[in-house]
């Protein structure tokens, strides 16, 4: 995708300096910056720490890592991949990535490992990258149906309002995104999207990454409190909703950010499509009840106490937003039932959100 006009990815293999090179996330959107990533400790900070984030772009950070831990002469492919597979414990990519990893490792020899893992982390990028480019065509599609209608039914409707939670953009894959490559694609063609934005508390993803990534792509859109989206579509001013999923069983349930499964509460409650798009890799076909069995991460509660912005000078800083002598809870997901789905938009088509109709890609 585009920042400042040039195309750039979030993370790839630097040939020459021989590092890989990712964007410092925790630093946008005031500050765009490049870093390198030379250790399989390095790739596991940078996963914790957030530096990456969203289910496809940590999966294949994993795999850079088992990479880095090749060329660094680490003995044992199973001991690195339970570092990397402990670092977030909810995006099913994450552990899809490392078996891949692991069982193309098995019986290659140790002098060989370096290189066979560095191609194939390559490989699994390009993959993730051509994926989430058709779950575009395939939300690019929906998104011109339902743009057709409503100029049917409003003839002077001027944009279609779609609602977005947390970042499920290009920073969040390797490239275009998965809920909003079906919008950056509609935009391409010539479609008048509008994107309402929640700010996404604690780390304020939707705030600090979607738009940013919006204003790159010159999209309109709109940054709303995350308790303003059921508001905005009883008063019809949301014609879809499009969110990620970080883990989605075999019958559809969604695990995505926190306060998706409101949304998607009061999206069915207004009639308003909603949408999850995903690579086929964030399907998790060995659960079938996403409450019971998907481990949600709870991360610390600084998240919730404190707030990262510039401050007066421009420097980037934090501030305490809250008293120590309230207790915190820092729940990073939450489970949207499949029958509050309208469909899900994979690289495979459009599904729907239950057992029959992912059994055709079930592997
Ligand atoms: O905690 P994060 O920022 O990694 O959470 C990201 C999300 O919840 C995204 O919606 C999800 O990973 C889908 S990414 C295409």
């Amino acid at each position: 995708m585009q920042v400042n006009g040039k195309s750039i990815r979030t993370i790839w293999f630097d040939e020459p300096a021989q590092c890989v090179r990712i964007i410092d996330q925790t630093r946008l959107p005031h500050h765009f910056e490049i870093i390198a990533i030379d250790s399989l400790e390095q790739a596991c900070e940078a996963i914790t720490t957030m530096q990456v984030r969203g289910a496809p772009l940590i999966g294949i950070t994993a795999a850079y890592g088992v990479f880095l831990a090749m060329r660094a002469g680490h003995e044992s492919v199973t001991q690195v991949c339970q570092l990397l597979r402990a670092t977030r414990p909810t995006a099913v990519n994450l552990q899809w990535a490392l078996i891949q990893m692991e069982s193309a490792l098995a019986t290659v020899p140790r002098q060989e490992r370096s290189a066979v893992a560095l191609v194939l982390a390559n490989r699994l990028a390009e993959e993730d990258a051509a994926a989430c480019s058709a779950i575009g065509d395939h939300g690019h599609a929906l998104i011109e149906t339902a743009w057709q209608k409503k100029r049917e039914h409003s003839p002077e409707a001027r944009c279609l309002n779609i609602l977005t939670h947390c970042n499920a953009g290009w920073l969040a894959t390797v490239d275009w995104g998965t809920a909003l490559a079906p919008i950056y694609k509609a935009h391409r063609a010539g479609i008048p999207v509008h994107v309402w934005v929640d700010e996404t508390r604690p780390r304020n993803q939707g705030a600090f990454l979607t738009a940013w990534e919006l204003q790159q792509e010159g999209i309109a859109h709109t940054v709303i409190v995350d308790n303003a989206g059921g508001h905005l579509m009883q008063h019809g001013d949301v014609d879809m909703c499009i969110v990620g999923s970080d883990r989605t069983t075999a019958s559809g349930d969604v695990c995505n950010k926190i306060g998706t499964y409101l949304k998607a509460l009061a999206a069915f409650d207004n009639d308003v499509p909603f949408y999850v798009a995903l690579p086929v890799s964030t399907i998790d076909f060995a659960l079938h009840d996403g409450v019971r069995e998907i481990p949600i991460e709870q991360r610390h509660a600084h998240e919730v106490s404190h707030m990262q912005g510039l401050d007066a000078l421009g420097q980037l800083t934090k501030i305490q937003v809250m008293t120590e002598a309230s207790a915190v809870s820092n729940y990073g997901f939450d489970v949207t039932p499949a029958r509050l789905v309208t469909a899900l938009i994979t690289e495979k088509g459009v599904f729907g959100a239950n057992k029959e109709s992912l059994q055709a890609i079930a592997p």
